[in-house]
């Protein structure tokens, strides 16, 4: 038995996805700037690719920006608009303690070129309070970055809001959509953003495949230059197979709509809920709504999450643990203690993050192994004690 419930880290390609890939690499291997006939399928796949994903966010074709996943779509975002707006002598930055990495160290890095950084800090909700953001923002703000869906709650963030209050400040938005397009429906310009970053390996699509979007006569200084690839904005041959597989995923998504989401949530809340009434001394980190539908984060009680994890890896089951493992040490989760957690608590947590895929079957199967899993270790640790 093998059970998938780590779709905030990466999920399968879909059948579909990779049937598209193969075609492209095998029948489209022609460079997409180049004239000739083979040069031109191409660039007919990159342009099909972006009619599809501008169509999921409700944006024209021409604003997109293929780049290599998300990493590159945040840095693209953050650093690329920065240095186009030097000039004007605006200096400071904004982002939230809970972005992901790809933006809060983006941001630590200007901030060793002279750039004021401000990270907003959330509560126990895990969610953004726009007076925070009002209270930071000054004539100096450039950019505000504020992600759509947190990767490891899955709260969802008043973006909306909180690019009216920066806008009137005169600053651009950027939100991270990572973990959001996909899951909900995410309209570029009803969210009110500048720019936003998406990734296809957080929905079916390949790894190694993003795009940023950009508002028309948003300014921008490209962070990889080069040939005049994405109208100059982002220089280097376009992998067009992956970029032909996201293109397939954002089809997807859109033939899915809501309906997905709605059996996902389903199945979410009953494991979210056995959870809690199966096993003692569990809570459920973050605000319950509004959240993305696939993802919940608890934290069990007398349970180091690592131990808790590879106990589930045993029987089949992967899930992912709130605290990152480097250099041999438990880091707490830098998510889990913005919001002002203990390190106790962050240490304890597990994110279940579900996706296409997953049944009924599989949430039962999880409920009837976890409870054992958490009483033999809690055992143990007494043993010890
Ligand atoms: C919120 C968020 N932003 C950015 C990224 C980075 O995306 P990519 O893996 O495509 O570089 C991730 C991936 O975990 C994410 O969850």
């Amino acid at each position: 038995m093998r059970i998938y419930f780590d779709h905030n880290a990466t999920t399968p390609v879909h059948p579909d996805v990779a049937e598209v890939m193969v075609r492209v690499l095998r029948e489209h291997y022609g460079n997409a700037s180049s004239v000739h006939r083979l040069g031109q399928e191409a660039k007919a796949v990159l342009d099909e690719a972006r009619t599809s994903v501008a169509t999921l966010i409700g944006a024209e074709p021409s604003e997109l920006v293929f780049t290599s996943g998300g990493t590159e779509a945040d840095n693209l975002a953050i650093r690329g608009v920065a240095e186009a707006l030097e000039p004007t002598g605006r200096r400071h930055l904004i982002a939230t303690a809970i972005e992901h990495e790809a933006v809060l160290v983006t941001l630590k890095a200007l901030a060793r070129r002279g750039w004021r950084t401000t990270l907003l800090p959330v509560g126990l909700t895990g969610i953004v309070e726009p007076g925070a953001l009002e209270d930071a923002l000054t004539d100096d703000t450039a950019v505000v970055s504020v992600m759509h869906a947190n990767n490891e709650l899955g709260t969802v963030q008043p973006v909306a809001e909180l690019a009216r209050l920066a806008h009137a400040r005169g600053a651009l938005f950027h939100t991270d959509a990572v973990q959001s397009i996909g899951k909900l429906r995410v309209d570029a310009r009803e969210l009110g953003v500048d720019l936003l970053a998406l990734s296809a390996h957080k929905f079916n699509g390949p790894k190694g495949a993003g795009a940023l979007w950009i508002r028309r006569g948003t300014r921008l200084t490209p962070i990889l230059t080069g040939g005049k690839h994405e109208r100059t904005r982002r220089a280097g041959t376009e992998n067009v197979p992956a970029i032909a597989g996201l293109g397939a995923a954002a089809r997807l998504a859109m033939a899915k709509g809501a309906a997905e989401g709605e059996r996902v949530a389903v199945l979410r809340d009953r494991l979210e809920e056995g959870i809690l009434a199966r096993v003692p001394g569990t809570v459920v980190n973050g605000a319950r709504e509004p959240r993305v539908p696939n993802t919940t984060n608890i934290s069990f009680e007398r349970v180091e999450a690592e131990s808790l994890l590879i106990a589930l890896d045993l029987e089949g089951i992967a899930v992912s643990t709130g605290a990152a493992c480097s250099s041999g040490t438990l880091e707490p989760s830098h998510v889990l203690r913005a919001m002002g957690l203990p390190t106790h608590r962050a240490q304890n947590s597990i994110r279940f993050s579900l996706g296409a895929g997953n049944t009924e079957e599989e949430v039962d199967y999880l409920l009837e192994k976890l409870p054992k899993a958490v009483d033999k270790l809690r055992s143990l640790t007494a043993r010890r004690a």
